[in-house]
Parts: C-alpha cells; structure tokens; sequence
C-alpha cells in the first residue's frame, strides 16, 4: 500500500500535532551529563522519499545527539573496509538485553551479539581504526554521512563527546573486557574516544532523514553502499536496533529502525523512503518514547512495512 505525496505532508503534521500534547514524553537519558539537560517537549519528524521531497514537521530543524543511531554508519563503513570478516569478531544475533550489557560477553567469549550493542559498537569502530587515526576516521565517517545527506555542514558536538568520555564508565569496561578476549585491537581509550566522538555527531531530523537515504534503495537516491549490504543492513537495524525493545519496535512498526539515547530514530521502509523522528525522553529500553509512538502511527497512516 503507498500514500500519495500530499497525503505524507498532512500525516507528518497529524502526527507532530498529535505528539506536541503528549504528557508521557518519557525520561531524558541522564547518564551523559549533557544530554541531561536537553528539554524534553520537543518533537520532530522528517521523511525523504524517492522522488526528491522531504516532508518535515515540528523541531525537524533542531540539531540533537544521534548517539547510537551512528552504529549505522559506523558499520557501512566497516563492511565496505573489511566486508565479511567483521563478522568473526561480531555476530548478526538480537541479545535481549539491554544496551550497555556486558552480561553475555563472558558467557561468549567476549564476541558482542551484533554490531548495535554497545560492545559490538565499540568492536565495529575498533575495526575501523585499526590502521588508522582517530581524526582520520573521525573524519572518513563524517565524509561518509556528508556524503549520505548531501550536507556538509553535519558535524561533532565536541562537549557530548566530552561528557562522555568523563562519565563512560561502563564502556570502559566493556573495552577492557573485550581487549582481555584479543577482541580489541586499538588501545581502549583511543577505540572509545573515537566511538564517543562517532556517538556525538549532531543532526536534525531533515538531515538524518537525508543521511538515511542510502539505505532505502530506491531510485533518484544515493546508493553509497549495495543494495545487498543496505538489506543486510535494514536487517540487522529490524532485529537488533532497538536491543531488549527490538521485538516491540518490529510488532509496533514493521519497519527497520535504530535508536539513539539522544531520543533519535532512523527508519527505513525499503523502497519508500527514509524516516527520522527525534524526543529526547526515552521508554524503558532507552529509545524515544514519542518517536517510537510516532512511528508507530505513521506506519499505520501510510501503510507501510516490511511484512506486506
Ligand atoms: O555508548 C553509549 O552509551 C552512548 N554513546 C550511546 C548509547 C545509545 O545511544 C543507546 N541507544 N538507545
């Protein structure tokens, strides 16, 4: 089922007005202490579709912290390096846990589930940046991205990468833990400095919307990676990009999707379009309340899912 152009710009303004009264927005991630103070009655939503246009709505143009949605990036980019071989260092399995966990790496030998938990994040980036600076890298994923977005102007919130690294506590020990295993190639601080730095990119919703293009596969879009590594790629985004809550995310809203603590989400209807939704206040598995509401709803307005 698809939705006539016109039809996309009043669901986006439907959904931000339907969000903008909400009273449960949601707790704010407060464990990177400048993230804290973000103010959690904003919303924002933007979707890119293939014939060009980008339907925006609410604080679409307000730039935020897209943490974790980086992963993203971060892993087009290590499969376009190493392809394949990422994978003996990290698995393509959901873990059920929360973001941050470091429960099963002991139990597995220390060989994160995927690449969107934390600990498979940090392996991912460690991949990279073997060989390599972090400025470097730093540098080749904000071409990367740049790139995506047709947006030069994206860049690093260099006092969130800060707060991170005074306060990342537990990866630290997810990286000490990693590099006991031989499952850490870089020292911790540089492979960690790097993943915050990568964690602090900033964009709005118009931007990740943007950015997330390549994934959509669609004509009249950039294809910065194959149409078989974005599937693989919407896949693994379908069945772990939301960790404990990925389940919830796939019954809710039958579209590929990764979160962020800042309160972002990207999402991706194959062949449609590209999707990002942005409220600072979590759920109780650290994605964005209202943004996983909203998608919810707009899945159900335009019909769209993987699932038919
Ligand atoms: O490593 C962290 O804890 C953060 N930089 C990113 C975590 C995150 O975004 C989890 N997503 N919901």
């Amino acid at each position: 089922m698809g939705k006539r152009s016109a039809d996309l710009g009043q669901i986006v303004s439907d959904i931000a007005a339907q969000m903008r009264d909400q009273e449960d927005r949601g707790a704010v991630a407060n464990y990177i202490p400048e993230l804290a103070a973000i103010d959690p009655n904003q919303f924002g939503i933007a979707v890119a579709t293939p014939d060009g246009k980008l339907y925006t709505a609410g604080d679409a143009g307000v730039p935020f912290s897209i943490q974790s949605v980086s992963k993203v990036y971060a892993l087009a980019f290590a499969l376009g390096s190493v392809g394949d071989q990422l994978w003996q260092r990290v698995g393509v399995e959901s873990s059920g846990l929360a973001f941050d966990s470091i429960l099963l790496l002991e139990q597995e030998k220390g060989k994160p589930r995927n690449p969107f938990i934390n600990a498979g994040a940090i392996v991912t980036t460690d991949t990279i940046l073997h060989g390599s600076s972090p400025k470097e890298l730093l540098g080749a994923l904000l071409r990367f991205i740049r790139e995506a977005a047709d947006d030069n102007s994206i860049h690093i919130n260099e006092a969130v990468a800060k707060s991170e690294i005074a306060t990342g506590n537990r990866n630290f020990a997810l990286a000490y833990y990693l590099r006991s295993h031989g499952n850490l190639l870089c020292a911790p601080e540089l492979t960690l400095g790097t993943y915050f730095h990568q964690c602090a990119i900033e964009m709005s919703c118009a931007q990740l919307a943007l950015a997330g293009r390549f994934l959509v596969s669609a004509e009249g879009m950039p294809q910065l990676v194959s149409h078989e590594r974005a599937r693989r790629i919407n896949a693994l985004m379908m069945t772990c990009g939301h960790y404990n809550g990925s389940g919830d995310f796939a019954y809710r809203v039958g579209l590929p999707g990764k979160s962020g603590v800042g309160g972002g989400i990207l999402v991706i209807a194959p062949g449609r379009a590209s999707i990002a939704v942005w409220s600072p206040g979590l759920n109780q598995f650290g994605n964005s309340k209202l943004g996983t509401d909203a998608m919810h709803l707009l899945a159900k307005r335009t019909g769209w899912s993987v699932f038919g």
